[in-house]
């Protein structure tokens, strides 16, 4: 996926230019993985671009940086707010915003709380993140040979780029053997999620997915999914998964900022129900793409719009 660069990045409260958000190679981030970050989309709404539950995913880098002891000055609301002059700066009409919070540069040695925080955010553009034709048709997809983090080593329910690590072999893993991603078991052996994403599997009526001890990240996108589900009286239950329920499930699918809600049309080459969007899975895909796009109310204050001057957005 292509990187274009836009003109900003925000560096702990100001805007810098894109080309000088560098770091030292020295920086305790580089050797040791010590960051959190969060991944938040701003769609092209009919309210202008709208931001999608940016206070939450500025609360969870917050709280993912409290759960390292990471500090930086900055609350969920300051970052939003930050979030959207970033946007309005750049002039986009939608794309992706990435802040980051890292151990930087000043002292060696694994003990990171003598060193400084700093806090970037960028934002570039972004499409369909398995691919355009994946929201509609699906995706093969495999269970990974590698499990996701075991409870009390990396905590899962931080955002932190360490935990990138074991997403990164999940997915290279299951892209060399032909698939789009994998499904990662926790270390019991129960459904966890994929390499960013999560999942739900749909049987019987029920939808599922796994809490968070089996090792998933508490996602956003989740979130929705479960409140759309109760509005619409579709029983949902966050239950431990195991694998075979995957490969009985009339519809599963994944869900993230990057990746949506996207359906599984196979898992390990057997077809997931009719191997083809179920019913349930293109209802709550609607409920989910009419409330990002503005054309249905936003119930639950989802959009955030970043009030940019008609007429100044670039396309
Ligand atoms: C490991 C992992 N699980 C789940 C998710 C989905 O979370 P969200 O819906 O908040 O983007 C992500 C994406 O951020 C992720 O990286």
């Amino acid at each position: 996926m292509g990187l274009k660069p836009t003109e900003k990045i925000w560096h702990n409260g100001k805007m810098i230019r894109w080309e000088d958000a560098t770091i030292h190679v020295l920086s305790h981030v580089v050797s040791y993985g010590s960051a959190v970050f969060e991944g938040v989309r701003c769609y092209e709404s009919k309210l202008g671009p709208s931001m999608f539950r940016v206070r939450d995913h500025m609360q969870r880098l917050v709280n993912s940086g409290r759960i390292y002891r990471i500090d930086f000055p900055y609350s969920a609301d300051d970052l939003s707010s930050a979030a959207a002059e970033l946007v309005r700066t750049n002039k986009m009409a939608s794309c992706y915003i990435r802040p980051i919070a890292l151990r930087g540069y000043g002292q060696m040695g694994v003990d990171g709380l003598g060193v400084p925080t700093e806090v970037y955010m960028a934002c570039w553009e972004w499409g369909r993140y398995l691919g355009p034709e994946a929201i509609e048709n699906g995706v093969d997809v495999c269970i990974s040979s590698w499990n996701r983090m075991a409870p009390n080593t990396l905590p899962a329910m931080s955002k932190a780029a360490c935990n990138y690590m074991n997403s990164q072999l999940i997915h290279m893993e299951a892209v060399a053997n032909g698939f789009s991603e994998g499904i990662a078991l926790d270390t019991s052996g129960f459904v966890s999620e994929g390499s960013g994403e999560n999942i739900f599997v749909v049987s019987g009526g029920i939808v599922y997915t796994p809490p968070f001890a089996s090792s998933v990240l508490p996602g956003i996108t989740r979130n929705c999914v479960m409140t759309l589900c109760e509005e619409m009286k579709i029983p949902v239950r966050e239950q431990m998964i195991p694998r075979e329920m995957l490969y009985l499930a009339d519809e599963v699918f994944f869900t993230g900022t990057a990746a949506e809600l996207t359906p599984l049309r196979s898992i390990d080459r057997l077809k997931v129900g009719k191997g083809s969007r179920g019913p349930i899975t293109k209802t709550l895909q609607e409920a989910f793409f009419s409330i990002v796009s503005g054309e249905r109310e936003d119930r639950y204050n989802w959009l955030t719009p970043v009030n940019v001057p008609h007429g100044a957005v670039t396309r």
